[in-house]
C-alpha cells in the first residue's frame, strides 16, 4: 500500500505558469517542468559535455536517482521550467529563492533575492540566442510579475556563453571570487540585476 501511494507522489513540484517569447528566429516557450520531463533530464545529466558547463566539479554523469533528488529538491523553492525552442524540448531553467546565506547577507533583511540557473541540454541549440531569449523572459517575469527585488546569478570564468547571457540581459559583475585550484574555473562570477536597474533599462 505504502509503495503505491509513493509512486503517485510527484518528484518535481510543478506550477501553472507558461511564458512565451523568443527572438527574431525562434519561438521560445517556458512551460512548467514536470515529471514528464524526467527522461530528458536524465539524458542531459548523463552527458559529460553538458555537465562540463553546468557543474564546477568534474562530474561526468548523474544517476537518475541523483537527478530526481536535484530537481525534486530545487523545485520546492523554485519555479522550474522546461525550455522549448520552435516546439522542441531543449533544456531547463529555474527561478529560485536565493539559497546561499553568504549571498543573502549582502542584502537587507526581507529583500526578495532570487537566482536563475539554466541548461540547454540539446547541444545543437547552443549559441543560437535561445539562452539570451529565455533569461530575458525569466527576468521580465521575475520583476514584473513576481515582485523580485534582486536577481543574483552565477557562472565561472570559463563559461563565456553564460557570461554573455548575463551581460546581454543587463546584469553587472558585482563580485569575483578565486576558486581554490586545481579546478577548471579560476574565478566564480556573481552577476546582479536589481529591480530599479531593470525598470531603468526599459525606459532607455
Ligand atoms: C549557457 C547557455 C544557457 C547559453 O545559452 P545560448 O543560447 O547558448 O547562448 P546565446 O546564443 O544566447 O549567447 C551566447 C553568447 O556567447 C558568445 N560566445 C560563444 N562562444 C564564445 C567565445 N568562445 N568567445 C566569445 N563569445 C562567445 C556568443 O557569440 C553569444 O554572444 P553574442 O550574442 O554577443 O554574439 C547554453 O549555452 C548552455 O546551456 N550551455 C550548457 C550549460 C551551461 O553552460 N549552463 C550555464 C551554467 S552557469
Amino acid at each position: 500500500m505504502t509503495d503505491i501511494v509513493e509512486k503517485n507522489v510527484s518528484v518535481i513540484k510543478s506550477h501553472d505558469i507558461t511564458l512565451y517569447g523568443g527572438n527574431r528566429q525562434y519561438e521560445v516557450v517556458l512551460r512548467p517542468l514536470t515529471d514528464e520531463h524526467l527522461p530528458a533530464l536524465y539524458q542531459w545529466n548523463a552527458d559529460p559535455e553538458v555537465l562540463y558547463w553546468t557543474e564546477g566539479d568534474d562530474v561526468k554523469e548523474y544517476s537518475p536517482e541523483t537527478v530526481r533528488q536535484i530537481y525534486g529538491g530545487v523545485s520546492q523553492n523554485a519555479l522550474c521550467f522546461a525550455v522549448e525552442a520552435d516546439s522542441e524540448l531543449i533544456g531547463e531553467c529555474w527561478l529560485q529563492k536565493m539559497n546561499l546565506p553568504k549571498v543573502l547577507a549582502m542584502y537587507p533583511a526581507g529583500c526578495d533575492v532570487r537566482r536563475i540557473d539554466m541548461a540547454i541540454g540539446e547541444k545543437y541549440w547552443w549559441g543560437k540566442g535561445i539562452g539570451t531569449a529565455f533569461v530575458g523572459m525569466l527576468v521580465r517575469f521575475a520583476f514584473e510579475e513576481q515582485g523580485v527585488d534582486v536577481l543574483h546569478c552565477f557562472c565561472e570564468d570559463y563559461n563565456i556563453r553564460s557570461k554573455r547571457v548575463w551581460e546581454k540581459n543587463g546584469f553587472r559583475l558585482v563580485l569575483t571570487e578565486d576558486i581554490p585550484q586545481p579546478h577548471k574555473g579560476k574565478q566564480q562570477y556573481h552577476w546582479r540585476l536589481t529591480r530599479d536597474e531593470f525598470f531603468q533599462r526599459r525606459t532607455e
